[in-house]
């Protein structure tokens, strides 16, 4: 395996779903794959990055030649992150991290109300991991890259994300289309990123998640070298 030169840039990203516990034996969660996380993290390897995986729970093989960190919670997922992303060169955010978790998990398992028909759950905002990434210190900041699930306007959609959010660049899939996204092996998308000049875009066509992690990575690669040329 080819090994990252001294000065090859530190990537660090986030995949997969995170599982918010209820009790010892149950959690919220949502339906993410981890394929693009992984896909990402595998090409950016490829291309000589030193690449760190966080990755929430999933069933995939770590792609070879990157450091992967497993993390349940986006707690824990975001305390992971805050400890890396100062140091590294590029984050790129792509987990589908629970907006929410329970407010206060049960120490026990929740048994059966004997009585009444329903149970109310209380749930507390998670941390905004990516948002709190671009807010860093300027000194400590990596580039930043998003992504967003629209399913419709979706160009429009992933330019108020970008500037919302603070990031440097956003990847917005469209998830309207019948075998892409969530689970499947191809995505279609748009690429949003920041120039000096404003923002520029790029529709990528339904293509599968390992070739779109390439024009993805890629497109992150030079943009960090043009920032890194101003600077
Ligand atoms: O706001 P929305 O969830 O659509 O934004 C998606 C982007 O924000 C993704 O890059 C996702 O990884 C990131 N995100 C995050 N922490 C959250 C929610 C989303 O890093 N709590």
């Amino acid at each position: 395996t080819p090994r990252p030169a001294a000065s090859a840039p530190h990537i660090v990203i986030t995949a997969g779903p995170t599982r918010e516990p209820l009790d010892p034996v149950r959690y919220l969660s949502n339906h993410s794959s981890g394929k693009m996380g992984f896909a990402l993290a595998a090409a950016a390897a490829l291309e000589g990055a030193n690449v760190t995986l966080i990755s929430g729970p999933v069933e995939l093989p770590t792609p070879k030649g990157v450091t992967r960190i497993d993390v349940e919670s986006a707690e824990q997922m975001h305390a992971e992150t805050q400890r890396l992303a100062p140091r590294a060169a590029l984050f790129i955010g792509c987990a589908a991290v629970a907006d929410y978790r329970a407010a206060a998990p049960a120490e026990h398992k929740l048994k059966k109300q004997e009585t009444g028909d329903t149970l109310t759950l209380t749930l507390v905002k998670n941390p905004d991991i990516i948002a709190s990434v671009a807010a860093l210190p300027a000194e400590q900041r990596p580039l930043v890259v998003g992504f967003a699930a629209e399913t419709q306007d979706i160009e429009r959609y992933a330019r108020d994300k970008l500037q919302r959010k603070g990031l440097d660049m956003i990847v917005a899939n469209d998830v309207s289309l019948a075998g892409l996204g969530f689970g499947s092996d191809q995505n279609a998308a748009w690429l949003l990123w920041r120039t000096p000049q404003g923002v520029e875009s790029r529709s990528e066509a339904p293509q599968p998640k390992t070739q779109l992690a390439g024009t993805i990575i890629r497109q992150a690669l030079a943009l960090l070298a043009t920032q890194t040329a101003e600077k």
